[in-house]
């Protein structure tokens, strides 16, 4: 998945104290193809969290603005957790950093409770500085 934020700092070091996210590589010269589909990108960071790769990257166009939340988006992307204890920790570590003042958000939503479904996954939603939506999500041992 490519994250497009105006602050790219910003927006890695927050994917990495948040998420554990490991830098994997960057780029700074884009293809011909890049350029056309992203004007104005400046950088290219790919990270990992577990299994998922992320492209964290700016644009010098950015708009500073977020999503309409009414229309056509990803809404939220699914991270599974491998404790019901991470959701607590995570929830936690989220509002430590965002408490911190080091990082600038685009919205200033908090994390929501754990919520518990019938079939007992947990779940906990909150924002990226960029105000994009995750789903950490715990699935039980044995559940379908
Ligand atoms: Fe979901």
């Amino acid at each position: 998945m490519g994250v497009q934020t105006a602050d790219l700092a910003n927006c890695l070091g927050w994917y990495q104290e948040f998420f554990d996210a490991e830098q994997k590589w960057e780029l700074s010269r884009f293809s011909d193809l890049t350029l056309s589909r992203l004007p104005g990108i400046r950088k290219l960071i790919e990270v990992a969290i577990g299994d998922v790769r992320l492209h964290l990257f700016d644009r010098a166009g950015h708009n500073g603005r977020t999503a309409n939340e009414d229309g056509f988006l990803f809404q939220h992307l699914c991270v599974q957790v491998a404790t019901p204890q991470e959701l607590v920790d995570r929830r936690r570590r989220w509002v430590e950093i965002y408490k911190s003042g080091r990082y600038s958000f685009a919205r200033s939503e908090m994390p929501t409770e754990i919520v518990v479904d019938d079939d007992g996954v947990q779940s906990l939603y909150l924002l990226d500085v960029n105000g994009l939506e995750y789903e950490l999500s715990y699935v039980p041992e044995g559940h379908r």
